[in-house]
């Protein structure tokens, strides 16, 4: 049975009951250090199936939500990948107990007893900020050092502390070294109820806001909410109360009473964006490949866009894609066409940068729009060091295609950020000859062992570390 979550929270006891071997959470996910480099050869054609990871985004916010639950709180299908293992220490650092094994996380934050989060792993990732929803809801205070995340433009948080503040919460924002954010509950014990209007549909308010409101005393009402945060809940299977919980999924209102929570078990649901990367590969280099798991309504967006180019997407059982883009199927070859990122439903920004890479192989130009965040552009520069004719003006793009000036060819490049590194890594793949990509460490926060996975499909890609070199 489907059993895949996008975010819930648990109000039955969880009995732990996983026999496997466990390890207390390692630092270490793919053995990547600052000198890792791809080293891909082009033009690559791929074949084969790949397997789907669980998805980060939904990882990252489950996991903070286990900070609301009292007991263990098993997550299956969580990805090994750095931006997790750095949720985790994060986790740690605040006392909760984390083992990870076999792709699972069993997390039980009974001792937790800090307020004050600092730690390094702060300044990493964005989804570390989800915690000051449980820790001031638990504790009636909390300060927690801002976030850090990929460098794709401003990514302030005041609609999570003016949310937080709805819910009886007295927010300071103090610019002390790199900036901390201390809260505490006006009536000197926690949260209540209240009713919160986000000017922007943010994914990240969104998740903070729900914690909070889920601990909260009383019923809490929020407007105009991100609604990837509960796409796909009508598929899930949730233990029978939780919709006395949280109305509203598919829409964007939600009403939320807040209760005792307990820890349970969850199925993370399989990352659309991953997915959509490897559906990109498919494209880029004119081949047929298939994967699985896929939630198909969760990617549409691109199927339509690619159906658009002229590749045929067939949906082989529940979970499985397969994507063609065979020479023989595409006839004259891939199509340009247009995007323009928004808020879910609309273009997820986080292709973006994957699909400038395939519009410089397609016949024709395009215009290339970013209207969520306000600098995720810099893979353009990348790009054009591999022959790319990309012309970028603030936050959109005409790209050329092969016929229009672009013929990727291998060169050294650099990672700015995790879906920009992925774009490099696709247009490698579709370039002739040999592509360096260097700051791998930006693409590691979010593909669990892509290089793996893409030479399972006939993909000459090699991950290397130099030697360090002895004076
Ligand atoms: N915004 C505000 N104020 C806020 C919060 C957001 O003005 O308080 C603005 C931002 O400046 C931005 C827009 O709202 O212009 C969208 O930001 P949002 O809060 O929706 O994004 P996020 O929570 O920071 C998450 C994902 C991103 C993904 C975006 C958009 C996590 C950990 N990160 O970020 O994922 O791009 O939603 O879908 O969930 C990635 O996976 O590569 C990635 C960057």
């Amino acid at each position: 049975m489907a059993l895949f979550c996008n975010f819930t929270i648990f109000q039955k006891p969880f009995v732990p009951s996983c026999s496997s071997q466990k390890t207390q959470f390692s630092n270490t996910p793919q053995n990547t250090n600052q000198d890792t480099i791809f080293k891909i050869k082009g033009p690559a054609t791929l074949s084969g199936h790949v397997t789907i990871s669980g998805s980060k985004n939904s990882s990252l916010a489950l996991l903070a939500a286990t900070l609301c639950c009292s007991g263990s709180s098993l997550l299956h299908n969580v990805p090994n990948i750095s931006d997790i293992q750095a949720m985790a220490s994060i986790l740690s650092s605040l006392g909760a107990k984390v083992e990870s094994f076999d792709g699972k996380m069993m997390i039980n934050s009974d001792g937790v007893g800090k307020v004050e989060v600092d730690s390094e792993e702060m300044k990493k990732i964005r989804g570390g900020f989800f915690v000051i929803g449980p820790l001031l809801a638990r504790f009636g205070e909390v300060v927690v050092a801002l976030p850090g995340g990929c460098d794709i433009g401003k990514r302030p948080v005041d609609l999570h502390l003016r949310g937080l503040r709805a819910l009886g919460s007295v927010v300071e924002l103090r610019q002390v070294q790199d900036g901390k954010v201390w809260a505490h509950a006006a009536n000197g014990k926690g949260l209540v109820g209240g009713r919160f209007q986000l000017d922007y549909p943010s994914v990240g308010a969104t998740a903070t806001l729900m914690m909070a409101a889920s601990m909260a005393d009383g019923i809490t009402v929020l407007l105009n909410v991100a609604k990837v945060m509960i796409e796909g809940i009508s598929t899930d299977v949730f233990v029978p109360d939780y919709w006395a919980l949280i109305k509203g999924a598919g829409t964007d209102t939600l009403v939320i009473w807040g209760k005792s929570l307990y820890g349970s078990e969850c199925v993370i649901r399989p990352d659309r964006i991953e997915a959509s990367t490897f559906m990109i590969a498919a494209a880029i280099t004119r081949s047929c490949i298939s994967m699985s798991p896929v939630i198909p309504s969760s990617v549409s967006c691109l199927i339509d866009k690619l159906s658009e180019a002229g590749c045929k997407i067939s949906q082989l059982d529940q979970h499985i894609l397969r994507v063609s883009a065979v020479p023989a199927y595409v006839g004259d070859d891939l199509k340009s066409f247009g995007i323009k990122t928004s808020p879910f439903p609309g273009f997820p920004t986080d292709l973006q940068p994957q699909i400038m890479a395939l519009l410089t192989t397609c016949n024709g130009s395009s215009l290339v729009e970013e209207s969520v965040f306000d600098n995720r552009m810099t893979h353009a520069r990348e790009l054009q060091k591999l022959s790319a004719r990309i012309q970028v003006s603030k936050s959109s793009a005409v790209v050329f295609g092969k016929d229009e000036g672009s013929s990727l060819c291998g060169s050294p490049v650099t990672a700015r950020d995790l879906r920009g590194g992925a774009s490099l890594i696709l247009a490698g793949l579709a370039a002739k000859g040999t592509t360096v990509i260097l700051k791998i460490e930006h693409i590691e926060r979010g593909y669990e062992k892509i290089d793996t996975k893409l030479q399972i499909l006939g993909a000459d890609i090699e991950r290397l570390t130099p030697l360090p070199v002895l004076l």
